[in-house]
């Protein structure tokens, strides 16, 4: 895959071969790519605890907000539910955020794990609860959660449609369709021509 093909197959996937373990050796080669991102300042605050136990999995997936847009979709079924999950933390004594340092590194962990053939989810949306189930350090904060597994969801990325809107949708065959933005509509003019 060349850099836009590995780009645009690198697509949120919320549906996984849950019985196909990810090794951890795994896990720790994607934090690797995450750890070579760019960082504010090179604090470099981001820790990550690795998940790839199936109880503990279990545990975890409760705790998870899946796919805001699809309300009537319960989020994952049994058996096609997470394999792994990278939790991004903020060490706070190294910095008090790190939201675009999040972005650059979970991308990179993204891309690395398409290249292997797997996918994943960013859930911004966890419960509070998460922090006491992992029984984590005070001052390791919880920015992500990374959901990672074989895929099992088909994705299709798509123009908007003529109402405008960006909702992912399924279809009656269950392929996940995301709307994007044109480009023409990202790219601005100064104001002076
Ligand atoms: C910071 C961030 C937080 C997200 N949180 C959630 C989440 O809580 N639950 C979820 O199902 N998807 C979550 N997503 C996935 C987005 O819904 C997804 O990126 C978007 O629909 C576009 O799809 P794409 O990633 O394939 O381009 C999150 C994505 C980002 C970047």
């Amino acid at each position: 895959m060349n850099i836009e093909q590995l780009v645009r197959a690198t697509r949120t996937c919320r549906r996984f071969q849950q019985h196909e373990p990810i090794a951890i050796d795994t896990l720790r080669w994607l934090v690797e790519l995450a750890r070579l991102g760019g960082s504010a300042r090179n604090l470099q605050p981001l820790k990550y605890l690795l998940v790839s136990d199936p109880e503990l999995n279990a545990a975890i997936f409760p705790h998870l907000g899946w796919a805001g847009y699809l309300p009537e979709w319960p989020g994952p079924a049994a058996e096609e539910r997470p394999a792994a999950y990278v939790i991004c933390l903020l060490d706070t004594r190294l910095a008090q955020e790190a939201e675009c340092d999040l972005g650059i590194a979970t991308q990179n962990l993204l891309l690395g794990a398409t290249s292997r053939g797997l996918a994943g989810c960013r859930i911004g949306s966890f419960s509070g609860k998460l922090h006491g189930l992992l029984d984590l350090a005070a001052h390791l904060k919880i920015l992500l959660v990374i959901a990672l597994g074989k895929p099992l969801e088909e994705v299709h990325l798509e123009e908007l449609p003529p109402d405008g809107s960006i909702r992912y949708w399924h279809d009656a065959a269950g392929v996940h369709h995301v709307p994007k933005r044109p480009l023409a509509d990202l790219i601005v003019t100064t104001g002076k021509g």
